[in-house]
């Protein structure tokens, strides 16, 4: 009978006998994250290609047309379970855009951004900076909650990333707040996490658009974990330094 050798001594003997490398047939990872591709998911929006950075955008120019486009687009199944669509509220001259993760229960239910538990710590954190809703613009990476409020899915935040992106082109504001590792990981290219993201300073970059960015712990990390508050309270004053308030 032959004898079945334990995977490490065929390595062992892969490496002696010089193969230092995998060709064919290597293994597949299947952890690794996917891109979307963005051509077939957009086939029913009209799109244009930013010449600097080659990344496929919806192509918008009101805020009126990018929420037509959303709510018209049919690609993710998350439509058919929410009961509204939330595209964003405040001031669309805002200097500080905040963009979080997905709405949640009353968020479905108002079809408005950060109207809930998290919304309502949200306000207090704002205010302790000098400013209210009517002086920020709030949007979520998506626009649709899951249900049952769990974490969206890799494949649900790539599909929607692009629109996010046109949101941003479309309000311009000097400064980005990100709340959550959802909107850090869609929007920054990092792998690193909220943990590691927040309280750094970084740019936001797409065309001609470059934007202070600041990443802090979602407000709903902060209802079950108190103890960050204070991390939290840090970038926010960052942010106020920032904008001069
Ligand atoms: N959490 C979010 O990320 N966004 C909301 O709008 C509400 C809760």
């Amino acid at each position: 009978m032959n004898e079945v050798l334990p995977p490490e001594k065929i390595l062992q003997w892969l490496l002696t006998a010089g193969a230092d490398e995998n060709t064919e047939n290597a293994p597949v990872n299947r952890f690794e994250r996917r891109e979307q591709p963005a051509f077939q998911a957009f086939e029913t929006v009209p799109l244009q290609r930013t010449a600097a950075e080659n990344i496929v955008l919806p192509q918008a120019s009101s805020l009126e047309e990018l929420k037509n486009l959303i709510a018209g687009f049919d690609k993710c199944p998350l439509k058919a379970t929410a009961t509204n669509m939330v595209f964003g509220a405040g001031n669309p001259h805002a200097k500080l855009m905040i963009i979080g993760e997905a709405p949640g229960a009353e968020e479905d239910k108002q079809g408005l951004p950060f109207v809930g538990a998290s919304g309502h710590l949200l306000d207090l954190m704002l205010k302790s900076i000098g400013l209210n809703r009517s002086d920020v613009y709030i949007t979520n990476i998506l626009p649709w909650r899951p249900p049952g409020n769990r974490k969206p899915s890799e494949d649900e935040v790539s599909l929607f990333t692009p629109f996010v992106r046109c949101h941003i082109a479309l309000i311009r504001p000097q400064i980005l707040l990100l709340l959550g590792g959802s909107a850090v990981s869609a929007l920054m290219n990092t792998s690193a996490g909220i943990t590691k993201t927040r309280g750094h300073w970084m740019t936001y970059s797409a065309g001609d658009i470059n934007i202070q960015v600041m990443a802090s712990f979602h407000p709903a990390f902060l209802l079950r974990t108190p103890a960050q508050k204070k991390l939290a309270w840090r970038d926010f004053l960052s942010v106020k330094k920032a904008l001069e308030i």
